[in-house]
Formats: structure tokens, sequence, C-alpha cells
């Protein structure tokens, strides 16, 4: 039986092909949700999905010609394949605050960011430490916005910081879309604030820059893009109670 038909009769996968949202390209699985970027002289791939997402994403990428890989983060379930791309040529960027954070989960140990979490976050420092990507050494480390690497390297986009669920997270600004990792979630299907963060001022900070570019659409590392319209909202809540 092929591999990937019985992942995806588990875990169906979303892509913009099936359910197109505001012209974004993206391979959602498993929860997990990957985007691409055309640029000049390539493609640029957006975080890389955990281990079982490896094929599938793999088959959707033939379409592409994978130059970069930006990961908003380094934890497994966004760079757990990144290495294998990198094998095949692919070049990654990473936050220089995230380097060592790949296979070192427990070095930026998260917090719960609501007293509803304290469980799950103690099943996030189990997994965490279980589940360790292959290794690999990022291409470009980039601090702050990362003074223009991605326009530089054919991209039409910047670098946004939005520290908080790590200190290297980082979101990508394309027209309409920003791009925010974890920054914020839609992981159950609606929009919400990311259940753990290493640094909760600093992502409440973060969800105040999310604010004021008030992006049309928000690209969230969990879940299907969605309208900024809706995240707004669930936001300014959240810091009005806790910010
Ligand atoms: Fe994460």
């Amino acid at each position: 039986m092929d591999r990937i038909w019985m992942i995806n009769r588990l875990m169906p996968a979303v892509t913009d092909r099936e359910k197109p949202l505001g012209g974004i390209r993206y391979y959602a699985q498993g929860g997990m949700t990957c985007y691409i970027l055309r640029g000049k002289r390539g493609d640029l791939l957006i975080d890389t999905g955990l281990f079982q997402i490896r094929r599938g994403l793999g088959k959707w990428l033939e379409d592409y010609r994978i130059k970069h890989i930006f990961l908003t983060h380094a934890h497994a379930d966004h760079d757990w394949n990144a290495a294998g791309l990198q094998a095949k040529g692919a070049e990654i960027i990473l936050s220089e605050r995230d380097r060592g954070l790949n296979r070192h989960f427990m070095s930026q140990p998260v917090k719960p960011t609501h007293p509803k979490y304290f469980l799950r976050n103690l099943t996030q420092w189990m997994n965490g430490s279980i589940f360790r990507s292959p290794a690999y050494k990022a291409d470009i480390y980039f601090t702050g916005s990362g003074e223009g690497i991605l326009a530089e390297l054919g991209y039409p986009a910047e670098i946004v910081p939005l520290p908080g669920h790590t200190y290297g997270s980082a979101g990508i600004l394309s027209g309409k879309v920003l791009y925010c990792g974890d920054a914020f979630t839609a992981l159950w299907k609606h929009p919400d604030i990311t259940p753990h963060a290493v640094s909760i001022e600093e992502m409440q900070d973060s969800l105040r820059r999310i604010l004021e570019i008030s992006p049309e659409w928000l690209a969230c590392g969990h879940g299907l893009p969605l309208r900024f319209a809706e995240a707004r909202p669930v936001i300014e809540a959240y810091l009005r109670k806790r910010g």
C-alpha cells in the first residue's frame, strides 16, 4: 500500500489547491502548516513540519524549486524536515536567538500562557525532550529583522521578529500576508493565543507588533490561514486582560 495514501487517510492534507485562501500557497497536515513564497531565483519554504508529513510535503514541493527554508523557530514540529531538504541543496535561514535550540528544547523551556495549559505545558516539555529533529546548522543566522536579507535573496518579503514563543521566533511579511509561525495560532481551527511561550512578556510585545502591522491575512504555523479581522478581537481581549 502506498505510504502517502495511508498517511493521507489518517491525516488528510489540505493545500491551497483544494481550499484557496487569499492566494497563499500552503500545505497543511496533522495540525502543521508550511508555506511557499515565490522568489526571483527560486522559492522559499516557510517551516517544514514533523516527520509524519515528510513524504506528502515532499510530493507537494515537486512543483516548486526550493532554494531557501525559513524556520519561524527551531521547534521540532517546524524544523524536523529541514536537514533533509538542506541535504538536497536548500539553504536554511534561522534567527540567531534560536541557534542551539534544535535538539535542545529545554534550553528554552516554555511556560503556559494561561493557567489552563499547565498540564499541556508539561507534555510539551516531555515531547520536546523526546522528539529531537535531525541536526542541522542554518546557512544564514539573522538578528533583528535581518537587514533586508529576504529582499536581497529575491523574495518580496521582510523578516519581522516576533519573539516570545521562543526567543528567536520570527515571521515574514509579504504583501497582505503575515506568516507568523507560532506567535499566534489557529491550532484549534479558530484564532487563539499560542498556549506556550518561553517569555510571556516578549510574546505580548509581539502580539502588539502584529496589531500594529494589521495584515489582511495571518498565516500561522498551525491551522489554516485566517483573515486578521478574525484574530484581532482575540489578541485585543488577551492583551486587555493580561498585557
Ligand atoms: Fe513551537
